[in-house]
């Protein structure tokens, strides 16, 4: 197999996060420097192939002189753009790869990415492997996705600043951040940046339950407090809180204010104030654990795609890195937060309010 294959494309799909540049380094060392093959690095994703002229760029090792292992974002551009599959685009795909004459992909994506491009590969009779990336970290069986502990990073920076203003001010600071439906980026940041109260969309809440945390809070003496909250959490009563955009694209935000208000209203022991942290999660430096795993996921994809082993993702479990089916990946739903997870648990034994228990 390895023989047959000359010319190898990679792209990126999705929304960016930080380490995207260091899973495009590490696919091209290996691909050039041990398999002799050439890179073609896909301009903005699958748009990049559906544009005419093609938009691409041949990549080798000396592209990577300047620091993109250190840098976020993605040195290719990505879209996110959600369109949903049609025959032009099916077409544009296959014709581009042709043209390029393009054996396989590797496609650094979530799972909703890598579900749309093995469709479009399948159509197109072309081999793909996919990498995971993602802030949420909620692509299934890998227990780490590149972004994540960068964007875990943040929010604990983040953390650590409004802590010490929200003593200096005696106020409760609400953080919201990013995850989607998932709220791994929540749980983690609020243990590991001592919060008070931790909201996820996975486990149900009170408002009395929040409150009676932060009276707590206060009666043991402390005037100040932290409340981390998932963008995907809904109203105590069950609402989903999200913004719509122009394009009627809607996308989740809002319950950090919508709960600094709730609060206000119903307990005065402290003023609150709101953080929205958003697009700040997904760039920056990558976190040197980030750099690992895009390096590490980025060689082995070439790898498989060298023992004709396509069709799959690489993944990090158990401390391992493996590799599995795609469809054990796409179509089965997000990875959740599980509300039995050590880290739950964890986070209520140093006291965080994280909903109701279900035990
Ligand atoms: O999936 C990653 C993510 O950053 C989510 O956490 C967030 O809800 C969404 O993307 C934001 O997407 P966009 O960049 O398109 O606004």
């Amino acid at each position: 197999m390895t023989n047959q294959i000359k010319r190898i494309g990679v792209l990126t799909s999705g929304g960016d996060c930080a380490g995207l540049n260091a899973v495009i380094r590490a696919v091209v060392y290996r691909a050039t420097l041990h398999y002799g093959w050439e890179v073609y690095g896909i301009i903005d994703g699958t748009d990049g192939l559906a544009y005419r002229p093609v938009r691409y760029k041949k990549l080798t090792i000396d592209d990577f002189s300047n620091p993109w292992l250190r840098l976020g974002g993605t040195m290719l551009g990505t879209v996110n753009s959600g369109v949903p599959f049609n025959a032009k685009m099916i077409k544009d795909f296959s014709d581009a790869t042709k043209e390029l004459g393009i054996d396989a992909f590797v496609v650094i994506g979530g799972d909703g990415s890598m579900s749309m491009v093995s469709r479009l590969c399948r159509d197109a009779g072309v081999k793909m492997v996919g990498a995971p990336k993602t802030i949420d970290n909620d692509t299934p069986i890998t227990e780490h996705s590149v972004g994540f502990s960068t964007a875990r990073d943040v929010c604990v920076e983040a953390l650590d600043r409004l802590n010490a203003t929200a003593s200096s001010h005696h106020r409760v600071m609400i953080l919201e951040v990013m995850g989607r439906d998932a709220g791994h980026i929540a749980l983690h940041s609020a243990i590991a940046g001592g919060a008070d109260v931790c909201l996820l969309p996975e486990i149900p809440y009170t408002l009395e339950g929040v409150i009676s945390k932060l009276k707590q809070v206060h009666e043991q003496g402390r005037s100040h407090a932290l409340v981390v909250v998932a963008e995907g959490v809904k109203t105590p009563e069950g609402t989903s809180v999200q913004v719509a955009h122009a394009s009627d694209d809607v996308r989740y935000g809002g319950i950090g204010q919508y709960l600094s208000a709730r609060i206000n209203k119903e307990c005065d022991d402290f003023q609150t104030r709101v953080t929205v942290l958003g697009h700040i999660q997904r760039g920056g430096t990558p976190s040197s654990y980030d750099r690992l795993m895009a390096t590490v996921f980025g060689s082995k994809a070439v790898d498989l795609i060298a023992e004709g082993r396509t069709d799959r993702m690489v993944a990090w479990k158990d401390g391992q890195l493996i590799d599995v089916a795609l469809e054990e990946v796409t179509g089965v739903g997000t990875k959740h937060v599980n509300p039995d997870d050590d880290l739950v648990k964890a986070a209520r034994d140093v006291g965080i309010y994280v909903g109701k228990e279900t035990k």
